[in-house]
């Protein structure tokens, strides 16, 4: 939190990230007047304002004067026109972090010249603390931008440095990962329901038993396959699971998944 002491922060952009932001910068206990946000949607304004009680308005330009760090956390479709009218009001003595998928150092760089940039690949458990981010400075970021993102992220989950090369690759795994929880948590569900369990229990049982999974696989240390060998016994009930999967070549269909979410990345970027 010492890198955020005396900063002001802009969000340009209040949706879904944004707001997990600004509730992890106030959780972190940065003062509510440091941090203000603006917002294409009055509706987004008024619930900002009481959610959070920062300053809200509807002028990007007006947040980003009156702000040292201006994250920017509109779709990727807005960006053209967002950072275009930044431009004029944005100098060297900004930070600007984006944490738009596709929208590359290149891109940005090219119309904030001299502007110290950082690009973040965030992802939606941000909301509840449990974010995963993949930060990569521009050419202009020096190391206090660094500690500056890394305290803005850090607050809502982990943050790792990573070469921008790879950020194709870290949207398809990480930026729409929790995606691939959830689509895999509604087939758990379905298929508990069709044994007949009520679904209440099927609910808690599964996200427990995920959670545990999760637990274990991190603090254990210990690989995937050597944890599914110590739960499948020969001739058992999750070999019998374990063989259809096989069969049905889920694995490769998970890579295939993978596979297509970073080659859209690719296809979206602006560089
Ligand atoms: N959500 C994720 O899981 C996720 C993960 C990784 C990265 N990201 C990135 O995070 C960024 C924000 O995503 P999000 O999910 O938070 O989107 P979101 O919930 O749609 O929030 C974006 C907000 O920006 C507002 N806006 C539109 N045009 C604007 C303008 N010209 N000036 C100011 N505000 C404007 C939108 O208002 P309107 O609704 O009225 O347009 C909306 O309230 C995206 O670039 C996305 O790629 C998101």
């Amino acid at each position: 939190m010492s890198a955020l002491r005396g900063r002001r922060i802009g969000l340009i952009g209040a949706g879904k990230m944004g707001q997990a932001l600004i509730k992890g910068l106030l959780a972190q206990g940065m003062s509510p007047k440091r941090l203000s946000a603006s917002d294409a949607s009055a509706a987004i304004r008024r619930t900002v304002t009481s959610r959070f009680r920062i300053s809200v308005s509807e002028e990007n330009r007006a947040i980003a004067r009156r702000s040292d760090i201006v994250i920017l956390a509109v779709k990727p479709q807005q960006f053209a026109e967002v950072v275009g009218g930044l431009a004029p009001v944005l100098s060297r003595d900004h930070l600007v972090i984006s944490i738009a998928a596709g929208i590359t150092l290149r891109w940005l760089q090219r119309r904030l010249p001299g502007v110290p940039v950082v690009r973040v690949m965030p992802n939606l458990p941000a909301t509840v603390g449990c974010g995963f981010a993949a930060m990569t400075l521009g050419r202009a970021a020096r190391p206090a931008h660094r500690k500056i993102a890394q305290a803005i992220f850090g607050g809502v989950g982990e943050v790792i440095e990573l070469p921008e090369r790879h950020f194709d690759a870290i949207t398809a795994v990480s930026g729409s990962g929790p995606a691939y929880v959830f689509f895999l948590v509604r087939a758990w569900e379905q298929a508990a329901k069709s044994l007949g369990l009520p679904s209440a229990v099927a609910r808690r049982a599964i996200l427990v038993t995920l959670a545990g999974g999760l637990v274990l696989l991190d603090e254990s240390g210990v690989s995937a396959e050597e944890l599914i060998a110590r739960v499948a016994s020969k001739g058992g009930t999750t070999e019998a699971a374990l063989k259809v999967l096989a069969q049905r070549h889920v694995a490769a269909h998970v890579g295939e998944a993978l596979r297509a979410a970073a080659r859209r990345s690719r296809q979206l970027a602006w560089s």
